[in-house]
């Protein structure tokens, strides 16, 4: 059965006022819609951990630096709800925008250190969108458990800083990139490549696969970049924002690999910024 989609906040406070009535744990797994298998294991994921499961669909303005990037994101409400049913999530909120922002919204959340470097650097803002949605997500549906995907890794331990340093008492459960068969990352975003490009898009996996091992044996990242950017540019990639390796915990720049070595990506490829990150 399709799950019941929400999209008032009063609606959804209502029901999981019913739920906790009944000591029943709740699990939310926050998404801008367009799911993949990705969000499905996260959605799984909150199935096997919590008695009630939410899942949001809301494409948030507020982390989106380019407009023309908001008026692209895909919206396909209709195939979200189908592809949650064998899921079996308990409700879909989809809220409308001023149920998340009301007239006159002041207030951001951000979060320093963290925002500062990678993806930060390129999306001014996008993290103070992401930590005040999210803040707003986790406040409004009352779960208990959280579920990001670690392939937004950043998100990942900002959402993590966020929660700690708000006393939100919310458990932030992180979980393993979904790939595709050729190894790219499942994103939202693969929906606006070219045939062509597609085809071109694993070569990101592949040359990070491919340093990890280097990493692994004790080549430091300066002898290795220059070789792994070149790769990455020559399967018709059109630049690359990062390529580095960062401590797991705190992100810290690394140059050689050491226990909770991460190492992460984005380049653009035929106009879509592709992100990855594996553990090294
Ligand atoms: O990862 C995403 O899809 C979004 O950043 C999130 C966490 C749903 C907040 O809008």
């Amino acid at each position: 059965m399709i799950a019941p989609i929400e999209r008032t906040l009063a609606g959804l406070r209502q029901q999981t006022a019913l739920w906790r009535k009944e000591d029943e744990t709740i699990g939310v797994v926050p998404t801008m819609g367009a799911l993949h298998q990705g969000h499905l294991s996260l959605a799984r994921a909150a199935r096997d951990k919590c008695d009630r499961v939410i899942v949001t669909i809301f494409v948030n303005p507020k982390q989106f630096n380019d407009p023309d990037d908001l008026k692209n994101y895909p919206r396909t409400e209709e195939e979200d709800a189908r592809k949650l049913e064998s899921i079996g999530v308990d409700l879909i909120y989809v809220p409308e925008p001023d149920q998340i922002y009301p007239d006159g919204f002041a207030t951001t959340v951000s979060v320093s250190g963290l925002t500062d470097m990678l993806c930060g650097e390129s999306r001014p803002g996008h993290f103070d969108g992401v930590a005040t949605v999210v803040s707003k997500l986790f406040i409004q549906t009352s779960a208990d458990y959280a579920f990001f995907g670690e392939k937004d890794y950043q998100q990942l331990q900002i959402v993590r800083r966020m929660a700690l340093d708000l006393d939100l008492a919310v458990d932030v459960v992180g979980c393993p990139t979904i790939r595709e068969e050729d190894g790219l990352a499942m994103s939202s975003r693969i929906l606006l490549l070219s045939d062509r490009a597609r085809i071109h898009a694993p070569v990101l996996a592949e040359v990070m696969e491919e340093m990890r091992e280097k990493l692994q044996g004790g080549a430091s990242m300066a002898d290795i970049l220059p070789d792994a950017t070149a790769r990455i540019m020559a399967a018709g990639f059109n630049d690359v924002d990062y390529l580095e390796l960062r401590d797991g915990g705190d992100l810290s720049l690394l140059d050689k690999a050491k226990p909770d070595a991460r190492l992460f990506a984005a380049a653009w490829l035929a106009g879509v910024r592709l992100i990855d990150n594996i553990a090294v």
